[in-house]
């Protein structure tokens, strides 16, 4: 949800500053923009829609060593050009990220100062304020430290000014952003795909924290602008991680890589069927709430009954927008599990920071390293997915529900189920290579399809049906198979569409029987099982391979995953960005 780019160095920053932009559009954006100094005068060009309308704008012969950019997904007001970022007041260029909770505030109070503003953005206060700041004192660095006291919400900020063109600025609260050393110069960017054509040494910059950069020279402060030494990372993965290898999409790509992501994932935490010691010792914990934001939740529910089968432990799962505003009864024995892909979603992080304020545990699963939630949590386990670029998540999907069943078995000590995953990545390719084609054909032009299951199924139903709503536009619901004759049944008529997932041994008759309910109403019904059923109950068969239950969800979400871009494709969507999606959901 809207990336910053920005680069100061020996080599023209345009192209530079273009790529990076290319590369977070995964992040979802409708409007995009660049800054940059040509014969000592500031240039500002933007344009609602994709990069490419903004790069045919941009004149072809410029060289400029410096330049900031910006891809906007609309929050405060409308997708248009005079919203879109980079904003000017003064001397002062500034791309955000984030939301400026007290912007009205701070508006009215800048008007009393005469400023005028020209946009319906939050994020114009702030070069205004810097402004406003800057003639008192012309100082770039004290400036850029008032921000602290004065703004409350969440930002990214990369800023210029054009007092001094040797230096971009960049600070953040909230949202991320990383400073980036190549040979010949330096980047700002919200995430290291960015980056990655260039150069693979970055540092993640702290809250509050402030970044001078040079051509050659990367300074940076803390909140009292004391200069502070930061640890250099590595980006251990390779570029071509980031690139499409021949595939037509990256959700394409993404799921196909399941079955490494898979093995990495499980090497990382286990050899020899134990644990290694990247397993925290979580044993005293009574009680545990799971919170997450979309797919990420839907990994929550199904770790909600392994580990409560397992561990006999009570499991809650809540959605993280939902959790900082109701009572949530934990004691001293809690622990609470944040679920996030990104480690960035707003809501998911404030839920953190909720419980750590309230003295509770918190454990993260996340894939992005260093990421915000990464880092706050108590403990960290990551997922081992390498970059996931399309929007829509699948084999962070794979990763996590991976991970939260090696986690019910460390904190039950049911060693022995280890065994079950040996092996599991030949099933995995098994079901990758499958053609899904067919069941698409059969529902494509459908604009309501049913997902129904119960238990781990109903997970899986609610993933599968938000990968079709995410990727296609189509109204996939998912409901609890037992619970649809009370009321939803009513909706069903012939030719319905319904995808019924069975394979829980312990509820397999009965949701096989709610299945022929529908049937009996002549639905038009594509069965995902794991083992042999009346053969009048369905009209299409997915065939998943027989496996504990404490690995089975890792299987049926493959053909859920690979049905949702089947049909994506026959409709002719823009798979890996859908409209209005972001994949790193930065604002409340
Ligand atoms: C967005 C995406 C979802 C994703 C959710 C949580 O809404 O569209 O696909 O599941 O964020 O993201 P996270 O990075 O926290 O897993």
């Amino acid at each position: 949800m809207c990336g910053i780019v920005g680069y100061v160095g020996k080599e023209n920053a345009l192209p530079r500053v273009l790529d990076g932009l290319n590369f977070l559009e995964y992040r979802g954006y409708d409007s995009a923009g660049v800054a940059y100094f040509t014969n000592g005068k500031i240039k500002i060009t933007k344009e609602v829609g994709r990069i490419s309308v903004l790069e045919k704008k941009l004149p072809k012969d410029i060289y400029t060593n410096m330049a900031i950019g910006h891809t906007r997904w609309a929050t405060h007001g409308e997708a248009s050009k005079i919203n879109s970022h980079p904003h000017r007041q003064g001397k002062f260029t500034v791309v955000h990220n984030g939301i400026i909770e007290n912007y009205a505030e701070l508006k009215k109070e800048l008007k009393k100062a005469k400023v005028k503003f020209i946009s319906e953005t939050d994020t114009e206060v702030i070069p205004a304020l810097l402004n406003y700041y800057y003639q008192q004192e012309p100082n770039i660095l004290k400036c850029i430290q008032k921000l602290k006291n004065k703004v409350t919400g969440s930002y990214a900020l990369g800023i210029i000014c054009d007092d001094d063109q040797d230096h971009l600025y960049a600070t953040r609260c909230g949202s991320p952003l990383i400073i980036a050393k190549a040979a010949k110069g330096n980047f700002i960017a919200s995430d290291v795909p960015a980056i990655l054509k260039y150069t693979n040494k970055y540092y993640l910059l702290d809250e509050y924290e402030i970044a001078q950069i040079s051509m050659n020279k990367i300074t940076i402060y803390n909140a009292d602008l004391k200069e502070i030494t930061k640890e250099e990372l590595t980006f251990a993965g390779q570029a071509e991680s980031i690139l499409l290898n021949g595939y037509e999409h990256y959700m394409l790509k993404e799921i196909h890589e399941e079955d490494q992501v898979f093995l990495d994932t499980f090497n990382y935490y286990v050899t020899d069927n134990k644990f290694k010691k990247t397993m925290p010792h979580l044993k005293n914990y009574r009680q545990i709430h799971i919170v997450a934001c979309g797919s990420a939740y839907y990994v929550g529910l199904i770790g909600k009954f392994l580990i409560e089968r397992l561990a006999q432990i009570p499991v809650t799962v809540e959605v993280a927008s939902e959790y900082r505003y109701q009572e949530n009864f934990y004691n001293k024995q809690t622990l609470v599990i944040i679920i996030s892909q990104s480690g960035e979603t707003a809501d998911s992080l404030a839920a953190l920071r909720k419980a750590k304020e309230d003295g509770i545990d918190t454990l993260a699963i996340v894939n992005v390293i260093g990421s915000s939630i990464a880092r706050e949590a108590t403990y960290t386990l990551y997922i081992k997915a390498g970059p996931e670029i399309a929007v829509a998540t699948t084999k962070a999907f794979l990763a996590q529900t991976t991970l939260m069943a090696l986690l019910a078995i460390h904190i039950s000590n049911r060693l022995d189920l280890l065994k079950h995953f040996n092996g599991l990545e030949q099933k995995i390719k098994y079901l990758l290579q499958q053609d899904y084609r067919q069941y698409a054909k059969a529902i494509y032009q459908e604009e309501n399809i049913f997902y129904i299951g119960r238990q781990m199924d109903y997970a899986l139903c609610l993933e599968g049906a938000l990968k079709l709503k995410e990727t296609s536009y189509i109204n996939g619901v998912a409901y609890q198979a037992g619970e649809l004759k009370h009321g939803t049944i009513s909706l069903i008529k012939e030719n319905t569409p319904v995808i019924g997932i069975a394979t829980e041994a312990k509820v397999m008759a009965k949701t096989i029987s709610n299945i022929k309910e529908t049937k009996a109403r002549k639905a038009q019904v594509i069965l995902i099982t794991n083992q042999d059923v009346p053969d009048k109950c369905y009209d299409k068969l997915i065939m998943i391979p027989k496996v504990h239950e404490i690995v089975s969800p890792i299987l049926t979400v493959i053909p859920l995953q690979l049905i949702g871009y089947e049909v994506a494709k026959l409709r002719g969507c823009d798979i890996d960005k859908p409209k209005n999606l972001a994949k790193s959901v930065t604002v409340e």
